[in-house]
């Protein structure tokens, strides 16, 4: 069967640009540890300051030596705004919304979720690199997007 030369180098191209895509979610899945969400958990966004799950905000120590935050996101602010948590434990951050839609990034880690009203977001992660961390809201919430933005600080063990 003969393939016209113009046919093969588009096909070429296809096959490449397919496999570049592959080779992108390969890089983030098992380089930059980059998960999808799982945690799929709902809640009364009407309820959540009485909602026993977020009745204490703050951090809470597990069995094994890691740590749960848990806290409310909210116009303009994290509650809590300042988290200390142990290097290189298992940190699981447990979060809702108060109001709109917003993001919890702390940057130069893979520590980002979507904090939806209505629903829990939760990942679990660990900080190799004890220091500290800047959280930033990473969906705009409104006229004080821009300032909300909180501190994580990553304590080396004793
Ligand atoms: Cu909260 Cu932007």
């Amino acid at each position: 069967m003969h393939v016209h030369l113009y046919e093969r180098i588009w096909m070429g191209a296809s096959g490449a640009i397919v496999a570049i895509f592959l080779a992108t979610i390969a890089v983030g899945a098992l380089g930059q540890g980059l998960r999808p969400p799982s945690h799929v958990e709902t809640i009364d966004p009407k309820a959540i300051w009485t909602d026993p799950r977020f009745a204490e905000r703050g951090i809470t120590a597990d069995p094994g030596g890691g740590v749960t935050v848990t806290g409310i996101l909210m116009m303009f602010t994290f509650q809590p705004n300042e988290i200390r948590v142990p290097a290189g434990k298992r940190v699981t951050f447990r979060f809702t919304s108060a109001d709109v839609v917003h993001g919890f990034q702390i940057v130069g880690t893979n520590g980002n979720t979507m904090v939806v009203p209505g629903y829990v977001s939760q990942f679990t992660t660990v900080f190799e690199q004890p220091g500290e961390y800047l959280i930033v809201c990473n969906e705009y919430c409104g006229l004080g997007h821009h300032a909300m933005m909180g501190k994580l600080i990553v304590e080396a063990a004793p």
